[in-house]
């Protein structure tokens, strides 16, 4: 048993515990996200001992070296003085300018930021209640000159932040959001590289977000082909959409998956992931994009993988889609 020390207090770490879930056992105010070592809000600082390396992983060189660690994935080994960061600097202010359902249980949220911002289609940011409260969204738009952000947010029944986004949120209200981070995104300069995109739920969001990014900001020339799967058709929430821009662009191919009961001859049956790699049994040289449920992408990472694709042009964004 370890014991944690956080301002003036000392907790006891059960075994096995992160020092974010004793922090949080505790009721101490401690910002986090994913708890899965994504987002990075967990971010704290060990202020003697080392902290393990399993809870550095991700962070620069810079931070490693300053003990940061993430307090999701930190099992501490010995007693830990830690401390939160100061890191109000690093929130940056918007806008809600457009909520919109696409589904029965997924709304389009716009927000518009105050300042100029950088990022690159399919990354991801952490938005910020004003209590405190953090999750993480992809990004469902390309750049653009507005500093506008889209999100697809899948509204779960108990869900802290997304049932807050579909009953308290409205446009006008103020909401803060992190720097856009993640490598789950558009690589500009590969022009005629096949692309093969392949999401369940909102995992489309950051697929959609890159497909856009390809087609009208760098011209890809390439064959692209999203697969897109849900277990009915209410969860194919962008399916006029792709369908327009399958018509706009003939270098892009859009398949609709239904894991469930298939009723209509447009839907192919099944998991997209085994469809699209039934489809596509040589991979080699393709780069291939997989988002939404953590199964499905790791299974199909590793069976990409095994069909010709390089690791390195894999990318991947797992989360409860
Ligand atoms: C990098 C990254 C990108 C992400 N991008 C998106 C995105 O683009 N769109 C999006 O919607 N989400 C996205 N997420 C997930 C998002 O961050 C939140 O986890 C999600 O919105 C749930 O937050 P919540 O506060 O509403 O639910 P919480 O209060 O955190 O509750 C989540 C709980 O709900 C349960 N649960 C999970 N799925 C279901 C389900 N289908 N039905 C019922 N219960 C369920 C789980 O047990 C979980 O404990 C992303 C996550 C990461 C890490
Ligand atoms: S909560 Fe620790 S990295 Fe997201």
């Amino acid at each position: 048993m370890t014991r944690i020390k956080f301002g003036e207090q000392f907790f006891e770490a059960e075994n096995n515990e992160t020092v974010l879930n004793t922090l949080l056992r505790n009721n101490m105010q401690v910002p986090y996200g994913c708890k899965t070592g994504v987002c990075q809000c967990c971010l704290m600082r060990s202020l003697d001992n080392a902290p393990p390396e399993k809870s550095q992983v991700g962070l620069k060189d810079t931070q490693q070296k300053q003990n940061y660690f993430l307090a999701c994935l930190c099992e501490s080994e010995d007693d830990m003085t830690v401390a939160l960061l100061n890191n109000e600097t690093s929130w940056l202010d918007a806008e809600v300018i457009e909520k919109t359902d696409l589904s029965t249980n997924v709304i389009l949220l716009k927000i518009k930021a105050k300042e100029p911002l950088a990022f690159i289609a399919g990354q991801f940011v952490n938005l910020r209640r004003n209590d405190g409260v953090i999750r993480s969204y992809s990004i469902a738009n390309s750049p653009n000159s507005e500093h506008e952000l889209a999100f697809h947010i899948r509204i779960l029944p108990n869900g802290k932040f997304s049932r807050w986004v579909a009953d308290e949120l409205t446009i006008g209200m103020p909401l803060s959001f992190s720097h856009a981070q993640g490598d789950c995104h558009y690589v500009a300069g590969q022009n005629e590289q096949p692309l093969l995109l392949i999401g369940t739920g909102t995992g489309l969001a950051p697929l959609y977000g890159i497909l856009l990014d390809a087609l009208s900001t760098h011209n890809h020339q390439g064959e692209i082909h999203l697969f897109h799967g849900s277990r009915d058709a209410s969860g194919l929430y962008l399916e006029e959409k792709l369908i327009a821009l399958t018509q706009k662009y003939s270098n892009f191919h859009y398949t609709a998956c239904l894991s469930g009961e298939v009723h209509d001859k447009k839907y192919t049956p099944g998991r997209a992931n085994d469809i699209a790699l039934q489809n596509f049994p040589n991979t080699t040289g393709w780069r291939v994009y997989l988002c939404g449920q953590p199964e499905m992408v790791l299974h199909s990472k590793r069976a990409a993988y095994l069909q010709g694709a390089s690791l390195k042009e894999i990318y991947a964004d797992a989360f409860l889609s």
